[in-house]
């Protein structure tokens, strides 16, 4: 069965929502670990076979302790497939596309 981590950091709260969305879908199928980013000490990304990352949208870009997290990450021992979310009140511009998904790939995440 595949294994799949969802990471994400919520402030208030509709991040985290909609991660448990997520995991109702996915854990029919797949072994599903969620996590908050403050808790991310525990995880061993090396184990997941594909990544959810989700976070809120501050000021056109993503949280910054997503983003510490991003840059602390090993390079992974396989490539692995990931999905990235933000929530936003009225406009996320680039928050995904630039801040977040640009240095995923040097850890061996791609974007899907
Ligand atoms: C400091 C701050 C900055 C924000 N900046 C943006 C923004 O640039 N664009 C936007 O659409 N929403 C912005 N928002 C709204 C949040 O992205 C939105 O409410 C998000 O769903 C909050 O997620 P959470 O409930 O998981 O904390 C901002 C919220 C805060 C508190």
């Amino acid at each position: 069965m595949k294994k799949i981590l969802i990471l994400y950091f919520s402030g208030v709260g509709a991040t985290k929502k909609v991660a448990e969305q997520i995991y109702a879908c996915l854990s029919r199928d797949c072994e599903v670990d969620m996590f908050s980013v403050e808790n991310s000490e525990a995880i061993d990304i090396n184990r997941y076979d594909a990544l959810v990352m989700g976070t809120p949208t501050y000021h056109a870009a993503p949280a910054k302790i997503i983003m510490g997290y991003v840059y602390s990450m090993p390079v992974l021992s396989k490539q692995v497939p990931a999905f990235v979310y933000n929530t936003r009140s009225l406009c996320s511009l680039n928050t995904n596309r630039l801040p977040l998904c640009t240095p995923l790939p040097r850890n061996g995440i791609i974007v899907e």
